[in-house]
């Protein structure tokens, strides 16, 4: 900040007023000024209900690392901080001495023979303009942030603990590329980030990106990653592993608000049964209609499963009144109550679809609620709390 301005002379509401009309970027240029800003910059935020405010927070771990938020008073921007290197010199990093040169040169950054005025932001990580790159296509506005090799990891460390400080809101996310890390960098990422340490609190949050097809050796590392992370929140594997590759309970020893598995092919329906996460997504699923039907079957003989909501893409075009007619000329819903409804979209510019739902009420007063959107994208719905359903779906009470 080289401007004259007496930002902190003014009259303290004046200030709050000028500090909500910043963005999250000069927030937290001015927050880290001196102590006092800091403060201010933390009292601001939290007038701003930052901590519901706060939409992402995310630390991306791939051939580039950068943090990523997302505030939902600037609903589509994100704004990212994208941490690099000091440039090598001939790909031999720079020791320390030329790493105290560069440090020398931050500190008489007004002197015009250096070209790179580098200034500091915490301990050893570096800015050279405040200004952001703005990019329209991805709305991204990002800074790029300089540190050194040696010390990346307790500076990138430490900036996110400012930022958490004065957004009131710990890291939520690991965004993991494993695939451009070794094994071992990979188990020292989440054994870092998944367990309490004294200046942080463990990641609730994983998510796991796989670009390519798993290798074998791939697989071996997506089972070791998935052992060891202590994903409390979300879990999301955007990954596809081999179809060698197998579920193992420990992967979801710790119950989860959210699993999402973009290629599933590795999730047994047996396995879907048995898991409690409370929300589900299974895309590319092997499932069939035959998996289908035993839901309706399974939910109409009293089976409850230990989720309340899974959206599964199945892996062949089914029919919902197809099962659902088959098991009811068997006598399958003797003892249910059904209401069928159906609801078209008309859906332009994309194609119109067609989301049919079945409404099973159980005499025990609980209403699992299955529906097929389209083709072969169908969700399960479980509501168990009967006094809650008698007021939102009347219909399927009265006598
Ligand atoms: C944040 O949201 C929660 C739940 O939606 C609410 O209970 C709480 O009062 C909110 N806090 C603030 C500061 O708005
Ligand atoms: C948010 O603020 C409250 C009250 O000052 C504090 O107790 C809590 O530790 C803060 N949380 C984070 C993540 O900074
Ligand atoms: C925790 O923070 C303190 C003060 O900022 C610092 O001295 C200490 O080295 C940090 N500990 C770890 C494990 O990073
Ligand atoms: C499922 O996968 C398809 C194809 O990759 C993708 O277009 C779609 O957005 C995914 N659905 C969900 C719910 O993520």
């Amino acid at each position: 900040m080289t401007s004259e301005f007496p930002l902190f002379l003014l009259p303290m509401l004046v200030l709050n007023r000028i500090l909500k009309l910043m963005t999250p970027f000069e927030l937290v240029a001015i927050s880290l000024c001196s102590k006092k800003s800091k403060m201010v910059c933390k009292s601001a935020r939290s007038q701003m209900e930052c901590k519901n405010g706060t939409k992402e927070f995310t630390l991306k771990f791939s051939l580039n690392k950068e943090i990523r938020l997302k505030f939902d008073y600037h609903p589509r921007l994100e704004w990212v901080f994208k941490l690099e290197c000091f440039p090598k010199i001939n790909n031999i990093p720079p020791g320390k001495n030329f790493l105290q040169k560069f440090k020398t040169f931050f500190r008489k950054k007004e002197q015009a023979s250096c070209k790179a005025a580098y200034t500091r932001v915490t301990n050893d990580l570096f800015i050279n303009t405040w200004i952001p790159t703005e990019d329209d296509t991805t709305s991204e506005h990002s800074l790029q942030l300089f540190t050194s090799e040696e010390d990346q990891w307790s500076n990138t460390n430490s900036f996110i603990q400012h930022l958490s400080d004065i957004l009131n809101v710990s890291l939520w996310t690991i965004e993991l590329h494993f695939q451009d890390f070794i094994r071992e960098e990979n188990e020292r990422i989440i054994d870092f980030y998944y367990s309490d340490h004294e200046n942080k609190t463990a990641v609730k949050s994983l998510t796991l990106i796989g670009k390519y097809w798993n290798t074998p050796e791939d697989d071996e590392v997506v089972d070791s990653i998935l052992q060891r992370q202590e994903a409390k929140i979300k879990l999301k594997l955007i990954m596809k592993p081999t179809s060698e590759f197998k579920f193992r309970s420990e992967y979801l020893r710790n119950k989860l608000n959210f699993l999402k598995v973009q290629h599933s092919h590795w999730i047994s329906f047996d396995q879907l049964l048995e898991i409690d996460p409370f929300l589900i997504i299974l895309n590319e699923s092997t499932f069939t209609k035959i998996h289908l039907k035993s839901l309706f079957e399974k939910w109409s003989s009293g089976w409850t499963p230990k989720w309340r909501v899974s959206m599964i893409k199945y892996a062949e075009t089914v029919d919902i009144d197809d099962c659902f007619n088959e098991l009811d000329a068997m006598g399958s819903f003797s003892n249910i109550r059904i209401h069928r409804e159906e609801e078209t979209y008309d859906g332009y510019p994309i194609e119109e679809t067609k989301t049919t739902r079945y409404f099973l009420r159980r005499a025990d007063g609980t209403i699992g609620v299955l529906s097929l959107e389209g083709t072969s994208f169908g969700t399960f719905f479980i509501f168990m709390e009967v006094e809650e359903n008698v007021i939102v779906f009347p219909h399927l009470y009265q006598s």
